[in-house]
């Protein structure tokens, strides 16, 4: 059966001796709750490594005051069993006390990134997601960390962070995973009612249309972030958080459409706030 520890060091030990039969070690960092997005991320290392390593945690650090850290969804029996067969060795799922003492002080902090898109909504969100994975990077010390594209800032902040701090590891990120009527996958899916569940396709839907204005031509963000808010609008159960075209790398805005951009979207249905992109 798959092992599940929750100290630092039966990681760190655990890692070591694979490291010592010369064995590759591939991670994916969680909050849990895990559904066929965490799992594609899963089997890719598989397929890439010889030992897995998933961390299930809830890290307070990135959420702010007013966001859902106490209702965030957990089960970790039903977690272990998609870790298993996705074919993962090893969960590390640490207690709070475990990874933050009382008296933490230090933080992780990409600028400029940081500054659009999610973060607006969210100011001290990558904040919280850049000091875990720092930590968990340098306890579990894998050779490659696995990243959805579903979260498509958080990745273009990661890989910067290990590349400005010289971290010895491969990002690599994988492709959105979405349900059968186009919504992403998400462990936040769950709050939503079944007239929300029905409203939450205005995300993919909104994005599949502006792929289409771009792919017949259209260079102008402005043209596709307009037709894209239009389609989100006309969805009662939506208010917009931001619609935004931006570099894919530098995450800057784009006026028209010349390099590899990011189409990105946030939205609330009802009090859920879901996101989705595409990269064109
Ligand atoms: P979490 O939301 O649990 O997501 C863990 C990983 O799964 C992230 O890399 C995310 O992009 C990926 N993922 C989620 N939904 C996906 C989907 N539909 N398709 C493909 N990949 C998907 O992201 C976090 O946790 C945290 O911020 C974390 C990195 C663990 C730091 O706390």
């Amino acid at each position: 059966n798959i092992r599940v520890v929750n100290r630092i060091e039966d990681v760190r030990n655990t890692v070591k001796e694979w490291k010592n039969q010369g064995l590759s070690v591939g991670f994916v960092p969680t909050m849990g709750y895990l559904h066929e997005g965490h799992q594609s991320l899963i089997k890719k290392a598989y397929e890439e490594n010889d030992r897995i390593v998933v961390s299930i945690f809830v890290n307070p650090m990135q959420f702010g005051p007013t966001e859902d850290l106490d209702t965030y969804p957990r089960d970790l029996e039903r977690d272990s069993k998609i870790c298993k067969d996705a074919g993962a060795n090893l969960i590390f799922h640490p207690e709070d006390k475990e990874m933050y003492k009382n008296d933490f002080l230090t933080f992780v902090d990409v600028n400029g990134l940081t500054e659009g898109l999610c973060a607006k909504s969210r100011p001290i969100h990558f904040r919280g997601v850049c000091t875990v994975v720092t930590k968990l990077l340098n306890i579990v010390y894998p050779d490659r960390i696995y990243f959805g594209q579903k979260d498509a800032q958080q990745l273009a902040i990661i890989k910067r962070m290990v590349r400005d701090l010289n971290i010895d590891v491969e990002v690599i990120g994988c492709p959105i995973v979405r349900e059968e009527d186009g919504l992403a996958r998400s462990s936040r899916n769950i709050y939503l009612s079944t007239e929300e569940r029905e409203a939450a396709t205005i995300l993919n839907k909104s994005l599949s249309k502006a792929k289409t204005l771009i792919e017949n031509g259209e260079k102008s963000s402005e043209v596709i972030i307009n037709q894209i808010k239009e389609t989100i609008n006309s969805e009662p159960l939506a208010r917009i958080d931001y619609v935004e075209v931006v570099d894919n790398l530098s995450m800057e805005k784009v006026k028209y459409i010349e390099k590899s951009v990011l189409v990105a979207t946030a939205v609330y249905i009802g009090k859920t706030r879901l996101i989705d992109n595409f990269i064109y």
